[in-house]
């Protein structure tokens, strides 16, 4: 059952439990004691048979036409004191008595009502209140039938409700996982659903959003691909121009100036060159998958390192086995997480591979500085440096993890960051099996 339909059904529980209540003190208010009236109903044919046949006796009569129907009926009738009938009575219905109406008991299936009120009939019978038990009452059968009544309406009314409310949450769920697919990165996800549709409307509207975002996100990648590959063609220029400049100038001071000045262009060249295959991580169309013997490539990684007084262990599973990605693009992401290790490692660097039935986790950790925990997600976005001071001696534009984490993201998996045992930063490449 789904959870619209279900809480729908409690909603509309509660109301007919509700109406039902609301209705019996209405009409208890309105036009008294429905239950009552069920139950006079029921009792009809023996107050029919006091009222037209004993009561219409002569005066010395009422007493023997009083036995004469207690011998044929199964009810049966008591002279009783008054006093004791106005005991036996809730003060709300001594008056009732008191008037000489009849006064019905549905709980005890009787009634109460006096012989008579001026003593006519025999001597004393204003003092004496006949006292009928055993009546034909049932009123448990009245309110059985009563409920089945409500329960009837109730599925009536559920049933249509059950139908309509399927169609919605069937809906709702395939946007939801429209929602999800596209959130998870999957841009050319959209809802095919039927124009009949009840929420065809919203279905329509979320389309036409992603549509929107696509190619906002579309047209974001490629201005930064043109930008960066538009930019090449000037720095090779400026590096030819410098390169001739060098050559012709005499001035030491000036041949200083030329240097450092090829030094900021190389930089250039370098981050236009890291933007160009950022952008090229943005579609799985660049993925080159292959099965790789991972124990393999996590060692050339290590070897390809600049060398460094830092101890770097490396603690790898016998069982890493082969695992089919990009040879090209995980090495980058392990050796991107190595290099920053070397940059902010005290003293030690440990690189792990484990393997289980889920996949294969890389982890590196350092002893050095660790990262924040506020700034755990930050580091991820391009640009994004910690404490701009202490990464100026460091160098680098802040693309690295960037880069890994999507290099990572082709392949299903994920990067995080995390405290690690060592004392610095531990970052976790999880590669679904
Ligand atoms: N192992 C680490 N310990 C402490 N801080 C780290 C560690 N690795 C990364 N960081 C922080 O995260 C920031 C982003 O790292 P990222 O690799 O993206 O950029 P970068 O190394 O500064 O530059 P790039 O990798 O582009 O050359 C770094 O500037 C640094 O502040
Ligand atoms: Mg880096």
């Amino acid at each position: 059952m789904n959870r619209i339909f279900f809480r729908f059904f409690v909603l509309v529980m509660l109301s007919i439990t509700a109406a039902t209540f609301v209705i019996y003190f209405a009409f208890s208010r309105l036009f008294g004691d429905p239950l009552e009236d069920i139950a006079r109903r029921q009792a009809a044919a023996q107050i029919f048979l006091l009222e037209q046949y004993v009561d219409e006796a002569p005066p010395d009569d009422w007493l023997t036409r009083l036995n004469n129907v207690r011998v044929v009926s199964k009810v049966r009738y008591d002279l009783i004191p008054l006093a004791d009938a106005r005991n036996a009575l809730p003060a709300a219905r001594r008056a009732q008595l008191d008037r000489g109406e009849i006064v019905l008991d549905p709980a005890s299936r009787s009634f109460y009502r006096r012989v008579d009120l001026e003593g006519n009939r025999y001597i004393g019978s204003h003092e004496e209140v006949l006292h009928a038990q055993n009546l034909p009452i049932d009123i448990n059968q009245a309110l059985k039938m009563e409920a089945l009544r409500y329960v009837i309406v109730a599925i009536a009314l559920l049933v249509p409700i059950a139908l309509w409310s399927r169609s919605h949450w069937q809906g709702l769920q395939s946007l939801s996982r429209l929602a999800d697919e596209f959130g998870s990165g999957k841009l050319t996800a959209r809802s095919q659903m039927k124009p009949s549709a009840n929420i065809y409307p919203l279905a329509e509207r979320i389309n036409h959003m992603a549509d929107r975002i696509e190619d906002l996100l579309e047209a974001q990648k490629s201005l930064l691909h043109s930008v960066s590959h538009e930019l090449r063609t000037p720095i090779a220029r400026l590096e030819f121009g410098l390169e001739l400049l060098d050559a012709r100038a005499k001035d030491p001071d000036l041949s200083k100036r030329i240097a450092a000045m090829e030094g900021d262009l190389r930089e250039l060249n370098a981050l236009v060159n890291e933007l160009l295959d950022m952008s090229k991580l943005d579609s799985a169309r660049n993925l080159q998958a292959e099965p790789v013997v991972l124990g393999e490539v996590l060692r050339e990684c290590t070897e390809m390192l600049p060398p460094s007084q830092l101890a770097l262990d490396c603690a790898l599973d016998d069982e890493l086995g082969e695992l089919e990605l990009d040879r090209r693009l995980l090495a980058r992401a392990v050796c991107n997480l190595l290099r920053n290790a070397q940059k902010y490692a005290g003293s030690r660097i440990l690189l792990a591979a484990t393997r289980d039935h889920k996949g294969v986790e890389i982890t590196v950790d350092d002893d050095g500085p660790g990262i924040p925990e506020d700034e755990r997600e930050k580091i991820f976005d391009p640009f994004y440096r910690l404490d701009r001071s202490r990464d100026r001696a460091t160098g680098g534009f802040g693309l690295g993890l960037s880069i890994a984490r999507k290099a990572v993201a082709l392949h299903g998996g994920s990067l995080r960051v995390e405290g690690s045992p060592l004392g610095g930063a531990r970052f976790v490449i999880h590669l679904p099996a």
